[in-house]
C-alpha cells in the first residue's frame, strides 16, 4: 500500500500556507515554495517535534515555529537560527516525501526517502477534447474496502439510490463479466439495456442502449464507465479513494463526460444530483461502520452477485502470497 502515489489535496487547496493532511496513517506537513512546487514532510520538525505544518514558508524554505529551523524543498536542515559551528548532520533533516502535481491534484508517494517505482494514475479522457470535468471532495468514517465496495455495486442502488439510479421493481435479468488482472478488477453489465432511475432519463434520454462497467484499479481507485449507443456519450466516475487513518477516507470524485447535451445543462443538472447521492452513500457508509463498531468487527456474508468484493480484497491482500492464480475470469447473472 505504502508504494504508490495518493492525492493528498486538491492544488487549488495548497499555496505557500503549509497545511496539514493525513495520508494512509502519516500525518504530512504539505507547502508550496515561492517557486509554486508542491512538497511534502513528516508533520514534525526534528528539534523537538512540533508540526511543521504550523510554520510558514519563505523563500523555498519551510521553517518550524519553534526555533525556526529551516528546511530546504528536499527537507534538508539549512539554517538552524543561533548556531555558530555549523556542521552537516542528516538527524537534522525533515523526513521529505515524493510529491508532484497531476490533474490539478497534489500527490504524494507514501515511502520516504525512495524513488517512486510508478506513476500517479490517469484519469480517462481528462484532457481529451470535446470531454468536460468536474470534481468533489468528501471525508467517510468507513474503510477503502467498504468504500470501494459501496461505490461498484449495484445492487445498492435500487435501495440507497431508489428511484434515482435504479427502481427495484423494474428489475430485468443481465449479464455480467467479471474480469480480474494484476492491477485491476472490471464488472461489464452486459444486456441491461436502460437504467430504471431518474438520472439516466435525465442523462441520457432516447438512448435505448446502455453498458456500464465498473472497475477497481489499485492502490484505491473506483471507477464506473458508462457508454451508449448515443455516438458522443461516454461517462465516467473515479473516485480516487485516500485511506486517511483507520475507518477514514477522503473520497475525490472527478466526473468526466461527453455528451450531445450542452455542458452548462449537464453540470446544472449532473452536479447536484451527484452530490445528492454521493450523500445517500456517506450516510449508509457511516452507519455501516457505526453498527461493525458497535459489534466489534465486521462479519459478512457473500453471494454471488456480490461480484466485485472477493477481488478487490485479493487485489488489496496480493501482497500476502494467496493461492489464487492472478487472472481471474467468470460470467454470471443478476436481475437489477
Ligand atoms: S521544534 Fe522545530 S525548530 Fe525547534
Ligand atoms: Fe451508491
Amino acid at each position: 500500500m505504502f508504494q504508490n502515489w495518493y492525492i493528498a489535496c486538491t492544488s487549488r487547496e495548497l499555496n505557500q500556507k503549509p497545511i496539514a493532511r493525513t495520508v494512509l496513517g502519516i500525518p504530512l506537513a504539505i507547502f508550496r515554495g515561492i517557486d509554486g512546487k508542491p512538497s511534502a514532510f513528516l508533520d514534525k520538525c526534528p528539534h523537538r517535534n512540533i508540526p511543521l505544518s504550523k510554520g510558514w514558508v519563505k523563500n523555498n524554505y519551510l521553517i518550524c515555529k519553534y526555533h525556526g529551523w529551516c528546511f530546504d524543498e528536499q527537507g534538508i536542515c539549512r539554517e538552524i537560527p543561533g548556531l555558530c559551528n555549523w556542521n552537516e548532520d542528516r538527524n537534522r533533516n525533515a523526513v521529505a516525501y515524493p510529491v508532484l502535481e497531476q490533474d490539478g491534484f497534489i500527490w504524494v508517494y507514501c515511502k520516504a526517502d525512495e524513488l517512486p517505482k510508478s506513476q500517479p494514475y490517469e484519469f480517462p479522457c481528462l484532457k481529451q477534447k470535446g470531454f468536460s470535468t468536474f470534481t468533489k471532495q468528501m471525508e467517510c468514517k468507513t474503510t477503502l474496502e467498504n468504500a470501494a465496495e459501496n461505490f461498484l455495486d449495484a445492487t445498492h442502488t435500487h435501495f440507497v439510490h431508489s428511484g434515482l439510479i435504479r427502481t427495484d421493481n423494474q428489475r430485468k435479468e443481465i449479464t455480467v463479466k467479471i474480469t480480474r488482472s494484476e492491477n485491476m478488477v472490471e464488472a461489464v453489465y452486459l444486456n441491461e439495456e436502460t437504467i430504471s432511475g431518474l438520472i439516466y432519463k435525465l442523462l441520457a434520454p432516447g438512448c435505448k442502449k446502455v453498458i456500464s462497467i465498473g472497475r477497481f484499479i489499485l492502490p484505491s481507485i473506483a471507477q464506473l464507465e458508462y457508454c451508449t449507443d448515443c455516438d458522443r456519450d461516454q461517462l465516467f466516475i473515479s473516485l480516487f479513494l485516500t485511506p486517511v487513518k483507520e475507518n477514514l477516507i477522503r473520497a475525490y470524485s472527478i466526473v468526466t463526460f461527453r455528451s450531445w447535451l450542452p455542458d452548462w445543462f449537464l453540470k446544472a443538472i449532473a452536479k447536484p444530483l451527484f452530490s445528492f447521492a454521493t450523500r445517500q452513500d456517506k450516510a449508509i457508509l457511516q452507519l455501516q461502520t457505526w453498527n461493525i463498531n458497535r459489534f466489534q468487527g465486521e462479519k459478512f456474508v457473500l453471494t454471488e452477485i456480490d461480484v466485485i468484493r472477493p477481488h478487490l480484497l485479493y487485489l488489496l491482500k496480493q501482497g500476502e502470497k494467496l493461492n489464487e492464480p492472478s487472472v481471474f475470469e467468470k460470467i454470471i447473472k443478476m436481475k437489477v
